[in-house]
């Protein structure tokens, strides 16, 4: 597998005003946009070659994955080699593509715009929105799963029952390996109509059915085309490219589109960084402390 999916259309309403003028997939984690960490991750499971799904006031995105020659000849000049190659990384890191959306239809309906780049082969989806800890990858062992089944592989993730309203849910039965088959998927079900608290996450290994399924996919949740449906279909499906696996991530994952969760990945990363780390803790701890009376 080679080829990756990088859906990052959306809006970002839940930033606003910060993302008025600004994709929400270039607020940074420190000194990295977002989107950079979900590319190097791709890059990471050896995804060299990545389409975007983008849409309008998104040219950000592409100015941030290409070279930048004035920029780069006055660190030059300066001497400045280790921010020179910083702003050199990120022009080198893969293939990228750009495809607008169009219509703000849905994930289902961004995914299905990928269909003439991606041809007959499995592919992987990572959502810009979703950050995954660098040390707890999971596309590896998803690929593994999809090579073995033939099938299409979701990440899922133990949420607290009042959380899944905010995810597509799986009702998953054990399989051979550790790992999940999945019976029925919903799409941000009530808490009460949820067959479990296992979350869909934003990764996704895709057998290439998923594009014939799409096609026929009527709009659901939220009047959009959904990704969840399309799985659904295809986890009840017979024949080739049929039937729909679960890895289940214990890991640390992080919404950079909601604010409570970003924060959480600002801190994080800034509490293990090699620099910031110690500073960060210390005044962490000061804050923390009970005052005196
Ligand atoms: C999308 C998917 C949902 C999934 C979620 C993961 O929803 O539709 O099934 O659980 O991503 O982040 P969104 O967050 O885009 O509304």
């Amino acid at each position: 597998m080679r080829k990756a999916v990088i859906p990052a259309a959306g809006l970002g309403t839940r930033f606003l005003p910060a993302t008025k003028a600004m994709p929400k997939e270039m607020l940074p984690l420190i000194d990295r946009p977002a989107i950079q960490y979900v590319v190097e991750e791709a890059v990471r499971a050896g995804l060299t070659d990545i389409l975007m799904i983008t849409g309008r006031s998104k040219r950000a995105l592409e100015d941030h994955f290409d070279r930048e020659p004035f920029l780069e000849d006055t660190l030059e000049a300066k001497g400045d080699y280790a921010k020179l190659a910083a702003v050199r990384q990120s022009s080198t890191l893969a293939d990228i593509h750009y495809l607008r959306q169009g219509d703000p239809a849905g994930l289902g309906h961004a995914v299905l715009r990928a269909r003439k780049h991606i041809g007959n082969e499995p592919f992987a989806v990572l959502l810009g929105d979703d950050l995954i800890d660098e040390q707890d990858g999971i596309l590896d062992e998803m690929t593994r799963l999809q090579e073995l089944t033939g099938g299409s592989v979701i990440a899922l993730m133990e949420v607290e029952p009042s959380q899944i309203s905010a995810y597509g849910c799986a009702d998953a039965l054990p399989a051979p390996g550790g790992h999940l088959q999945v019976r029925r998927l919903v799409e941000k079900p009530g808490a009460a109509a949820a067959p479990s608290n296992l979350a869909v996450i934003g990764r996704y290994v895709l057998h290439p059915r998923i594009f014939d399924v799409l096609a026929q996919t009527p709009p659901g949740q939220g009047g959009e085309i959904q990704l969840t449906d399309a799985l659904q279909t295809l986890a009840t499906a017979d024949g080739p490219g049929s039937g729909v696996f679960g890895v289940v991530f214990r890991g640390r994952r992080f919404d950079t589109g909601d604010k409570l969760s970003y924060l959480k990945a600002v801190l994080t990363l800034a509490l293990e960084h090699q620099d910031l780390g110690a500073g960060m803790r210390d005044w962490l701890d000061g804050i923390m402390a009970p005052s005196l009376p």
